[in-house]
């Protein structure tokens, strides 16, 4: 099935490397530089995400570091798929026994582009009966599919005729880092928030305020990011935790790498705030902040009533937009005299609609394009002077 906003990368006929990270579109970079920080190497970005070298064990450790991936893709095989025999007999050709037994079960995603096999449906079918059938003649037994929580989860690529199988080693998509509770309308992704955190040149070290923050997405990443907490350690296991080959050696270097984590992780960050005008959005933030176990200042207010930082330091935020907004040009004008007398501080926002950037008189030093879901938003970076 084709996943809903998901792009392949756009070059697979033979990459060096076998990972590839997924983000959201505009947020390549973020992920390039995260990725490098974090020691990975041969790291390069295209749309849609970034490849970088390594083996499984070095997935996993992007499974549990990375804070603006979405998911992280290891590629088993590539070979010419001119037509859905070629796919089927490619895919049986690969041994499935490491990743799945009749007791497993499995989900398969695929896409294509400029292909003769152009029916996504079709060509994940095809693999599914590929892979089932070869274990069947194995084994004498064949694993199931569920769409709903399979142990192994594919994505197959058909590109130019040429079909990728990548495993998925997160499983479930590594924005959903555990902590959000309750969703209030329209939250930002966790990785979203992580990437225009890093996108806003963030030192953390400054304070930082989101005040119309929601269900308090960007503050809690922010803490998380700022106190080295992987993200991966709020959640229970990853997709690769689930396959057949998952033994003794593999579960020793899943504790050892959620050990060293651990022990990186810094025991307080910058006051790091957020408010919002809305109760019960702080009701849901403060919640999801005590799931995640980290500590922000909450408050109920305005955005037209935000105070200057002390010391001066960063204000983003993603202000509300479109049908559900009355008035927005009059919030947005108060939004930004509210912001405009900051000086000193770093505004950074995720703006979905033109008439932000016109109620801060187009002056913004940076406007980057960065995809919330299928939107196609500005992030709008400014230093009041
Ligand atoms: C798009 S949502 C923010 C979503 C948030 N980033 C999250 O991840 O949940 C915009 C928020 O702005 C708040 N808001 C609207 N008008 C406001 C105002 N005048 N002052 C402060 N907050 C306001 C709304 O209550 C809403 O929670």
């Amino acid at each position: 099935m084709a996943e809903k906003g998901y792009k392949p990368p756009t070059e697979i006929a033979a990459p060096a490397t076998r990972l590839f990270a997924t983000a959201a579109r505009g947020t390549e970079g973020a992920l390039r530089d995260e990725l490098r920080e974090l020691g990975f190497r041969a790291v390069r970005a295209e749309r849609g995400g970034v490849h970088f070298g390594g083996e499984l064990a070095e997935g996993a450790r992007a499974c549990l570091e990375l804070r603006t991936a979405i998911r992280v893709l290891y590629r088993l095989d590539a070979f010419p798929a001119p037509d859905g025999n070629a796919l089927y007999e490619g895919v049986k050709a690969i041994d499935w026994r490491p990743y799945l037994t009749a007791q497993h079960t499995l989900f398969v995603r695929s896409v294509c582009r400029d292909s003769r096999l152009s029916h996504s449906q079709f060509i994940a079918q095809k693999t599914k009966d590929a892979i089932v059938d070869q274990l069947r003649e194995l084994t004498g037994a064949r694993p199931s599919v569920d769409r709903a929580d399979p142990d192994l989860t594919l994505f197959v690529h058909v590109v130019r005729d040429v079909c990728s199988v990548y495993l998925d080693l997160a499983g479930e998509s590594l924005h959903r880092r555990g902590y959000r509770a309750q969703a209030m309308e329209a939250p930002l992704k966790e990785s979203l928030a992580a990437a225009i955190l890093r996108l806003s040149g963030w030192d953390r070290r400054s304070p930082l305020v989101d005040p119309m923050c929601g269900s308090g997405t960007i503050p809690i990443e922010a803490v998380l990011w700022a106190r080295q907490i992987a993200p991966g350690l709020l959640r229970d296991r990853f997709g690769l935790e689930r396959w057949a080959c998952h033994d003794e050696a593999m579960r020793k270097g899943m504790v050892d790498l959620r050990e060293a984590a651990f022990a990186r992780i810094l025991p307080a960050s910058p006051e790091i705030a957020g408010s919002d005008i809305d109760p019960a959005a702080l009701a849901v933030a403060t919640e999801n902040a005590r799931v995640a176990g980290v500590k922000v200042t909450w408050s109920q207010k305005s955005v037209a009533d935000l105070a200057p930082l002390s010391p001066p330091g960063l204000v983003i935020t993603n202000p509300p937009y479109g049908e559900r907004l009355a008035g927005g040009d009059e919030l947005f004008a108060a939004m930004a005299t509210a912001m405009l007398a900051l000086h000193g501080h770093r505004i950074a926002i995720l703006a979905g609609s033109p008439a932000i950037a016109r109620a801060f008189h187009h002056d913004a030093a940076q406007s980057l394009a960065v995809y919330n879901g299928d939107i196609e938003c500005r992030l709008l970076i400014l230093t009041p002077g």
